[in-house]
């Protein structure tokens, strides 16, 4: 298994080109099931959970082609993928594919609009906490799916078609948004989904359906309307640029140090992490590149953060954010409100000298002057960054196992660091 090793210490310089989202870049291609005709998706980035995606669709009957590099393009640049589901050959999603990435589920919703059945297996807990999928059942149930649980899997039919239907979300699932407004598009009348979750993510999908031909209205807001069509047609759509890269490698900048241009980054999709940023000590500035991050000199103050649904602070930023406030001029408090289990990267952080008590959902960080080089082990995608973000700034070694979950969501990590100076090598084993 390969490890990360990096010598901390050294400030950032340069700049980092920000992928397409993984988690837009997810359900977009999941999309392509809803429709006979060729989906083009641009700027894809290349990871082992979008690898895992396509291996899932296969299975299903969608072909997918990759378009060759061309002139000009950075070596870092996103690829252009074409996927067509010419014919659904298979309705099923087993287990081991789905075991694998929670977000294959989601298939669940163009198969059984598109089919009229389906049946893919539950999803099962992951480290994060227990992650149920009630509200997919329920939303599908309300469009008249009939559903059942049948050895592990769930069964969704509708033999007549989908039929609009009011449903309303207990929480603004982005998973389950996703999931039934993809369904909806092929059913029959309105339906309209309330407490939708807001993510930049629903709107860049949203606008890809509506580029297939969906009516779709009020995506970005708690209530989004689609108006059901009988047939969805292909299309071309750029995948956004992923915002909690470019957060990651903005709190990655104020930890170490320096200045670093995040190339395409866009602030609107980051209002709530910049503002904490800001109070913490970088200067963010927006530049015709995309986002510049700075912190020379001065010290992090210690700020506090708690996790909401968008427009509030992101989950999948948390961890990111506690590594920077362990080196805090004082004490700050970090609430996790969305997943019960994300603190595992906790006890890691410690080995690395940090000063963390957990009560319940909320973290008490008391920043220390210096972190100190340790091995230490990944055990979720955005707990693993957090270690890398706390090794850049820790003296000595640290080396980092289980670096196979950093490779789910985040594209070719020490090539885009060692660019901006840092000492960040992989050892494969
Ligand atoms: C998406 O997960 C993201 N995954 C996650 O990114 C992200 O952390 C999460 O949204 C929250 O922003 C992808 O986009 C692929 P939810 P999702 O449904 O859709 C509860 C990463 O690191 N819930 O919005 O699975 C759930 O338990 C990841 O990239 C139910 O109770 O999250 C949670 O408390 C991991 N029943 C809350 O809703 C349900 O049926 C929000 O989860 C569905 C969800």
């Amino acid at each position: 298994m390969d490890r990360i090793r990096i010598t901390g210490g050294v400030p950032l310089e340069g700049s980092i080109p920000i992928s397409g989202a993984k988690n837009a870049a997810l359900p977009l291609m999941i999309a392509s099931l809803l429709t006979d005709e060729t989906l083009t998706l641009q700027n894809v980035p290349r990871l082992a959970d979008v690898q895992k995606l396509f291996h899932i669709l296969a299975n299903h009957g969608v072909d997918t082609s990759f378009q060759g590099k061309r002139s000009g393009e950075d070596q870092l640049a996103g690829q252009t993928v074409d996927l067509t589901a010419r014919a659904i050959i298979d309705t099923c999603a087993p287990y081991d594919l789905v075991s694998t990435m929670r977000a294959s589920f989601w298939v669940i919703g163009p198969l059984v609009a598109r089919m009229g059945e389906a049946r893919v297996s539950l999803p099962g807990g992951c480290a994060i906490g227990t992650r149920p999928v009630d509200f997919f059942i329920d939303g599908l149930r309300a469009l008249g799916a009939d559903i059942e649980i049948d050895r592990g899997d769930v069964v969704a039919r509708a033999r007549a078609g989908l039929i609009g239907n009011r449903v309303r979300l207990p929480k603004p699932s982005v998973g389950a948004t996703h999931t039934v407004m993809m369904a909806a598009t092929l059913a029959r009348g309105e339906t309209v989904i309330e407490n939708a979750a807001r993510e930049p993510e629903i709107v860049d999908l949203a606008e890809c359906l509506i580029a297939m031909g969906a009516r779709i209205e009020g995506h970005g807001g708690a209530t989004i309307y689609v108006d059901g069509v009988p047939r969805l047609t292909g299309a071309r759509h750029r995948v956004l640029p992923d915002r909690i890269e470019a957060g990651t490698y903005a709190l990655a900048t104020a930890m170490a140090g320096g200045d670093v241009t995040l190339e395409g980054a866009t602030s609107e999709h980051l209002e709530r992490p910049i503002e904490l940023m800001q109070q913490a000590g970088a200067e963010i500035t927006v530049t015709n590149r995309g986002l510049r991050v700075r912190r020379n000199g001065h010290g992090i103050a210690a700020v506090d953060a708690e996790t909401a649904p968008y427009p509030g602070f992101p989950t999948d930023l948390q961890a990111q954010f506690m590594a920077l406030m362990t080196a805090g001029n004082g004490t700050s408090r970090v609430t996790e409100t969305i997943f019960e289990n994300r603190f595992m990267h906790v006890q890691e952080l410690v080995r690395l000298g940090a000063k963390i008590s957990l009560n319940g959902q909320t973290a008490t960080i008391e920043g220390v002057e210096e972190l100190r080089g340790a091995p230490v082990m990944a055990t979720d995608l955005r707990a693993s960054v957090s270690l890398v973000i706390a090794g850049l700034a820790a003296r000595g070694q640290t080396e980092v196992s289980r670096v196979y979950h950093l490779d789910r969501g985040f594209e070719r990590l020490e090539q885009k660091l060692s660019r901006c100076g840092a000492q960040i090598e992989r050892l494969s084993s």
